[in-house]
């Protein structure tokens, strides 16, 4: 089982290797939400780019979204009034309120078909303490409507006591006017528009360096490379740790989502609960009906919560089962998003070092109008025009708590290798690996990745992450080594599922 939104979309891939070496205005790198939405300002403004991914178009985060767009990122703006002051929050507020119709305004401009629905979108609590939290965010969303001058406006958030969820709610905040979509057919839009403006695309294209060139920069990839004035880290996480630094300003956290068919009944809002574990719903346009997502269960990446029944797929089903007893599972997905330590995207500048390097991220799960925000802020500073709001967004914001033992792993990963390619280990040692688990176990005080199929066979990994040397821990739901440092992620087999590393693990063959 798969996103939903790449199940239904994967016959529509543009699929291109890169296949020589190119010299253009900006080189892309990253063909999700940030990476399309950017190039299609770009392109449409005559400039010649290529966009290069190491997958496909939007099968990353963006393919594993629940695609709600909405400027309510949760109890967001007491929290930013309180900690910048309320023109910052308001900055914040207006840009991703404008996200929504800027989206909008590209679906009908390029007549892309992506099921977009203005909905409303509800914040609830079930939890008597969380009444006062969801009182104190109207207060909040009440000064700033009066700070925009628009008190009279019939959208503006409400305190509601009833919604349209199947179980008693103790408050909320109703927002009019957000919006869903279907974001892969979106993102597949994005992708045409791109290539009809001269805008070029390559897929399976691994980026493994960006490096200084003359009045630009080179952008390595297998044997081509792409040289540009612009380049735009459009890469989820960013893949080049230094000079920016990221890995010390970020973390990552993964959420689980089902795609449920509930029959014939509709679910029209969006929602998300305001406590934790956090439980959010909304539908999408499924054949002659409505398929629930329900999304949540997040947990920290590279940790594990202790009770399974609070976290992944396992939360998700029970309480599927108890609000729609008769139900079908139709969809599972997971994906991971990046938290900013202060809880506002990165989006600017890369680093002072490198000028007219452009970067996007931390997004706090919030990535369907904040991608937009992005693409707007960096277009903006890639033609030499104003942008309003890149101030509070600025990426270089923050001075990185260098982490000692990040950096000093680095360099020694860099400079040997950590285990041999070949082991063995005592029989008594793999038998404490259930069948269809995984773990890590010490053979000579060095540490060996195992995991043991259902048919005993056993695939043996360095379980070092080839981002920046952190020990990876396993992780029994999706069957993958998971790093605790900045989230990277591999499959069993140590071949590289998610950034910021890029390279797989080393394999290990095992004797017993
Ligand atoms: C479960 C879940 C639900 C969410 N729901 C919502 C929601 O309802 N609303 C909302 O606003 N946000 C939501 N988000 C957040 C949102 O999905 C993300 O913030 C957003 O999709 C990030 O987009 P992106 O373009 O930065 O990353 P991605 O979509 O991951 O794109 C990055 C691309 O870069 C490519 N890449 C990486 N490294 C390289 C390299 N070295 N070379 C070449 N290519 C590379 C990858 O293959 C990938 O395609 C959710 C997040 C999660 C985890
Ligand atoms: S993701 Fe950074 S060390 Fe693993």
């Amino acid at each position: 089982m798969n996103s939903y939104w790449i199940e239904s979309t994967k016959n529509l891939e543009i699929q291109r290797k890169l296949d020589n070496n190119y010299n253009v205005d900006v080189c892309i790198i990253g063909a999700g939400m940030v990476g399309l939405s950017t190039g299609y300002y770009l392109a449409k403004k005559g400039l010649k780019m290529a966009i290069l991914d190491k997958d496909g178009i939007g099968k990353k985060a963006s393919g594993h979204t629940t695609a709600k767009i909405t400027y309510q990122h949760g109890l967001k703006y007491n929290y930013l009034i309180n900690t910048f002051g309320l023109e910052f929050a308001y900055k914040y507020y207006k840009s991703n309120k404008n996200a929504i119709e800027d989206i909008k305004k590209i679906i009908d401009e390029e007549k892309i078909d992506c099921d977009f629905e203005y909905q409303n979108n509800y914040i609830y609590c079930t939890e008597p303490k969380e009444v006062i939290k969801i009182k104190n965010e109207i207060n909040a969303l009440n000064q700033i409507v009066k700070y925009e001058n628009k008190q009279n406006d019939k959208n503006n958030p409400q305190f509601i006591t009833n919604c349209g969820l199947p179980f008693k709610i103790l408050g909320g905040i109703e927002t009019k006017k957000q919006a869903e979509f279907h974001p892969r057919k979106y993102m597949l839009g994005l992708a045409k528009s791109i290539e009809e403006n001269n805008g070029l695309i390559f897929t399976n294209s691994l980026v493994n360096d960006v490096k200084k060139f003359e009045n630009g920069y080179i952008s390595y990839c297998g044997n081509y490379n792409i040289k540009s004035k612009y380049v735009v880290i459009a890469s989820h996480y960013p893949f080049i740790n230094f000079p920016g630094f990221y890995f010390s300003k970020m973390y990552q956290v993964t959420s689980y989502a089902l795609g449920i068919d509930i029959g014939n009944k509709l679910f029209d809002g969006m929602y998300i609960s305001s406590n934790e574990p956090t439980l959010s719903f909304r539908s999408a346009k499924y054949k002659d009906k409505r398929l629930l997502i329900l999304g949540g269960g997040n947990h920290k990446t590279g940790f594990s919560p202790e009770s399974e029944n609070t976290y992944g797929y396992k939360f998700l089903e029970v309480k599927a089962k108890e609000l729609f007893p008769n139900s079908q599972i139709l969809y599972k997905w997971n994906t991971r998003d990046c938290i900013s330590l202060d809880k506002v995207p990165y989006i600017g500048e890369f680093s002072e070092f490198m000028p007219n390097v452009f970067v996007a991220t931390g997004f706090n799960k919030w990535g369907m109008t904040s991608s937009n925000v992005a693409a707007n802020i960096i277009s903006d500073s890639i033609l030499g025009e104003e942008n309003d709001y890149k101030d509070i967004y600025n990426s270089k914001r923050m001075e990185p708590i260098k982490n000692k033992t990040e950096v000093k792993n680095m360099i020694e990963q860099v400079t040997k290798s950590f285990i041999t390619s070949r082991i063995k280990i005592p029989k008594e040692n793999i038998d404490k690996i259930k069948k269809g688990n995984g773990g890590i176990i010490k053979i000579e005080g060095k540490a060996v990745g195992i995991y043991k199929d259902e048919e005993e066979n056993i695939y043996a990994v360095n379980p070092t992450c080839t981002h920046l040397g952190c020990l990876l821990t396993w992780n029994n739901i999706d069957k993958t080594w998971d790093c605790p440092c900045h989230g990277s992620r591999f499959d069993y087999k140590g071949k590289n599922l998610y950034d910021p590393a890029f390279k797989d693990l080393q394999n290990i063959e095992v004797r017993c």
